[in-house]
């Protein structure tokens, strides 16, 4: 099952105090948007997350200028014909297919999955996403592959339909980051841990809240627990 190789990599967002790190989750919507929106949908999303408070607060300009990159499909018009126009900021991220089985027949068979909540639907979360990316090796000699499968070592049974998505230098990264396999793969496993978990920041908030509200409260009960039963004893 899930578990093989996967190591815990060090997070800017995990518990208890953790944040997103918003240069980090735009580079990883780079990656996404360059690489793996080729094939992976994220339904759930829309350009205009990508500025909200606690994910990658691109700007508003930025925001336009992204979702404009994508030629929407939209219609009918007038003469009843649909037609395609620049994404908006309300549009959903565009799919790479316009179904299923469109997405099967380019894919030797296999279905590449949405990657909306892919961050919390697999165990191990952005650890295994990152050990999925960097996971590609060759195959042990007594392995048998089934044709058009590739080796990785941190998917289950170690035979995975996705060929190995990147490689060094194939995202330009503009903010002085290296444009490694090991920095795209960390980069756009927070932009997924994000995507899937988008309160992430404001859940710790509250957590955070709770455990000072009782704290003191319990010193509160402690020190009232001592004047009332003090004098008894
Ligand atoms: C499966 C991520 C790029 C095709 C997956 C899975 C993840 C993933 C998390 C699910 C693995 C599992 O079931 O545990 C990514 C990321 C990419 C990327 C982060 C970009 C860096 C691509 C590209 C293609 C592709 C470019 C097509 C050329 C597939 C296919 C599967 C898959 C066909 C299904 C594999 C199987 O079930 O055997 N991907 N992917 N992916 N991906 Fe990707």
């Amino acid at each position: 099952g899930h578990g093989t190789a996967i190591e815990a990599q060090e997070w800017s967002f995990a518990p208890p105090f953790g944040h997103f790190d918003r240069a980090q989750l735009q580079r990883g919507y780079k990656v996404y948007q360059f690489v793996c929106a080729n094939c992976h949908s994220m339904n759930l999303l829309s350009y205009r997350n990508l500025g909200q408070p606690g994910g990658p607060q691109f700007s508003e300009a930025a925001v336009k200028a992204l979702a404009a990159q994508a030629q929407i499909s939209d219609g009918p018009n007038e003469k009843g014909e649909m037609y395609l126009r620049p994404g908006k900021p309300s549009d959903h991220f565009k799919a790479p297919y316009a179904n299923e089985q469109a997405a099967r027949n380019a894919n030797n068979g296999a279905l590449p999955p949405d990657l909306s909540v892919i961050a919390k639907a697999r165990p191990g979360g952005p650890d295994y996403l990152y050990a999925l990316m960097t996971g590609y090796e060759e195959a042990p000699h007594d392995m048998k592959m089934s044709k058009g499968m590739h080796y990785n070592a941190a998917f289950p049974g170690h035979q995975i339909a996705m060929p190995n998505p990147l490689s060094d230098g194939v995202v330009e990264y503009t903010d002085g980051t290296e444009p490694t396999v090991k920095n795209y793969a960390k980069d756009v496993s927070a932009f997924l841990m994000w995507a899937a978990e988008p309160t992430l920041e404001q859940r710790y908030k509250v957590g955070a809240r709770i455990m000072i509200f009782l704290i003191v409260f319990a010193v509160i009960m402690f020190l009232a627990k001592k004047a009332v039963w003090g004098p008894i004893h």
